[in-house]
């Protein structure tokens, strides 16, 4: 059994219509991830986060047509070894837009209509709605009908139907993109949860960096198709330069500290702050 539940190695991958004729969307790639693992993947747009998204669940090469070379390892095993059935079983994949990922009547029934396609004993079906209904907290809207939901409400019953797959690992392609910021922290809230509670391994893209800094065991940004930095929160944001060149923002918080660099040595630290709570943190301790 390998140590990790994702293996990315040497993935080089170009769309067949792609827009520019020489550019690939991905170039090299090699990314392993271990069980329970938090991933952020950020960087600039086109750089290929959606490319790894549709990679890690088999899309790619499978339903989407383009020069493929590397390999994709889902537990050990080589997705190209793997049928789609099986592959929504091994990775859940939440897109941006809520909306789009829903089709049936009732909450309960989008729950429910993954999982019917597997051929499970009806008990286990409802044993699993009923489990991710408590555990995403939408019991109250068993039998609403999705459409009539919020943005925030249609994500959460998206990623729902995503987990009563019970995937090994769960993929999130900018989930919070269409949410409102109230919305968006209570996606991250029930992704954390996932994570840290239920020790579900989570790739996670997302353009809320400060947000993700708080949440996240490491960040892969990525730049043109590369992985230009892969590292913990503190080590990625400690590469500054990197961040201008490639025009990304890191937080706010961090990068004050850059800038009071002087003054913020003399406090004693050595690391900088890479989330408000670090530096309210950093502020009480200078009271004492
Ligand atoms: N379905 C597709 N067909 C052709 N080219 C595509 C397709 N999807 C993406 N591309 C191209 O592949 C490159 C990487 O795109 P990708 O969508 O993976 O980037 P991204 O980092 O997710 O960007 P964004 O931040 O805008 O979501 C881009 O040059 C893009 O134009
Ligand atoms: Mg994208």
């Amino acid at each position: 059994m390998s140590e990790y539940v994702l293996e990315l190695k040497d993935v080089n991958f170009k769309y067949d219509n792609a827009p520019s004729i020489e550019e690939p969307a991905l170039k090299n790639i090699s990314l392993n991830v271990r069980k329970g693992e938090f991933v952020g993947i950020i960087g600039s747009n086109n750089s290929g986060k959606s490319t790894i998204c549709a990679l890690c669940n088999g899309l790619i090469p499978k339903s989407i047509d383009g020069e493929f070379s590397g390999t994709v390892k889902v537990n050990g095993h080589d997705i190209k070894d793997y049928s789609t059935a099986r592959m929504s079983q091994e990775v859940g994949l939440v897109l941006p837009d809520p909306e789009a990922q829903l089709s049936q009547l009732t909450v309960y029934d989008e729950l429910t209509f993954g999982p019917s396609n597997l051929e499970l004993p009806r008990e286990e079906i409802e044993a699993r709605a009923e489990r991710i209904l408590k555990l995403i907290r939408l019991e109250n809207f068993r039998d609403r009908s999705p459409f009539s939901l919020s943005g925030g409400e249609q994500q959460r019953v998206a990623i729902a139907s995503v987990l009563t797959m019970n995937p090994e690992i769960l993929v999130l392609d900018e989930p919070t993109s269409n949410l409102d910021p109230l919305s968006t922290e209570e996606i991250f809230e029930i992704i954390c949860r996932l994570n840290r509670e239920m020790n579900m391994t989570v790739i996670l893209v997302e353009h809320e960096v400060e947000l993700m800094a708080k949440y996240v065991d490491r960040f892969v940004v990525m730049d043109n198709g590369r992985i230009v930095l892969d590292g913990t929160p503190r080590e990625v944001f400690s590469h500054k330069d990197v961040f201008e060149q490639i025009r990304m923002f890191i937080p706010t918080v961090t990068s004050l500290a850059g800038v009071i660099d002087e003054e913020y040595r003399k406090w004693g630290r050595h690391e900088y702050p890479i989330t408000l709570e670090d530096m309210y943190e950093i502020i009480d301790s200078g009271k004492e």
